[in-house]
């Protein structure tokens, strides 16, 4: 039995942006608090950082945010009510500020956001929403799917892209009949995936963690596995492999074994 580990989905990743306007959750909706949250500033940079949220509320000086099950309405309010709400949306434009009216769905374009919420193995919860605004009512619907897969992916984050990385279970042997071009090959053939490494020791970890979860579920026989892993040093290191800089997790882009 042998495996190799491949790459298969990628998407980019949006970063967020608070947007704040005069507005109220609609009293159907079910806050959490933050007594800690001692302004709103801090209000809402708790609700940008707190992977569940996607509204702050500053409910008279309190700072209540929400999750997506428990909020569907926010009714806009006017400047002289005083009441504020921070939307989570995706950053809209890389070079320029929005404009219009009603902010975050700027003259009635749809504003958009995405969740990624931590759930087994590392395979997170995609949450997708969409805001629209309709006379004085902005009104959120959402779409949830697993960012990988199954539960046999991990979601790896390198720099602004997500990979859903997975291993090839093959009863292949001997384990010299696994060539490196072979597990090439095979990665090709999964929806064009590519053979892959670990490019810093938390990937490591993961990929460990993952190893240990097919033994466990009994998808590889306890007695002995090859594995085929990805990797070179990084264009720095190539020159000097073996200075002591060169000799760590931060510098190698993977290790590269049988
Ligand atoms: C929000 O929804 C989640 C999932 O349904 C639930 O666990 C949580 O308790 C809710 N929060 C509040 C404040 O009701
Ligand atoms: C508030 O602070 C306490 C103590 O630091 C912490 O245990 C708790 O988790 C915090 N609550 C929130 C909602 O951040
Ligand atoms: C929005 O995206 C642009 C381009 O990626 C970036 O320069 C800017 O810092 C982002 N804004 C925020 C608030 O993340
Ligand atoms: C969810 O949002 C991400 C990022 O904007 C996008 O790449 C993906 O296609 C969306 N998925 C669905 C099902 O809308
Ligand atoms: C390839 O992608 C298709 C469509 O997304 C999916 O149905 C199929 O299961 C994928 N095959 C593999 C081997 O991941």
């Amino acid at each position: 039995m042998k495996f190799l580990l491949f790459l298969a989905s990628l998407l980019l990743v949006v970063d967020s942006v608070m947007v704040v306007v005069n507005g109220k959750p609609d009293p159907s909706s079910k806050a959490n608090q933050n007594p800690n949250a001692t302004s709103w500033e801090k209000c809402v940079k708790y609700c940008s950082e707190e992977v569940t949220c996607l509204l702050a509320y500053d409910n008279e000086g309190k700072c209540e945010w929400f999750q997506h099950e428990n909020i569907t309405k926010v009714k806009q309010t006017t400047v002289l009510e005083e009441e504020k709400v921070a939307f989570k949306v995706n950053n809209f434009s890389t070079s320029s500020c929005p404009s219009g009216l009603n902010p975050p769905t700027f003259d009635n374009q749809d504003a958009h956001g995405v969740l990624l919420i931590p759930g087994e193995y590392d395979n997170p919860n995609r949450v997708n929403y969409t805001i629209k605004y309709t006379a004085g009512t902005w009104e959120f619907s959402y779409f949830e799917q697993n960012a990988c897969p199954t539960d046999f992916f991990v979601l790896l984050q390198r720099e602004n892209i997500q990979w859903c990385m997975s291993t090839e279970i093959t009863p292949d042997r001997p384990f010299t009949s696994f060539s490196y071009d072979a597990a090439v090959t095979t990665c090709d053939n999964q929806n064009g995936s590519v053979l892959t490494g670990a490019t810093n020791a938390a990937e490591m970890e993961k990929i460990k963690t993952m190893q240990s979860n097919l033994l466990s579920w009994g998808a590889v026989p306890q007695e002995s596995f090859a594995l085929r892993l990805d990797g070179k040093r990084t264009t720095a290191c190539q020159a000097t492999p073996r200075t002591a800089s060169c000799m760590t997790d931060e510098v190698r882009k993977g290790v590269h074994e049988d």
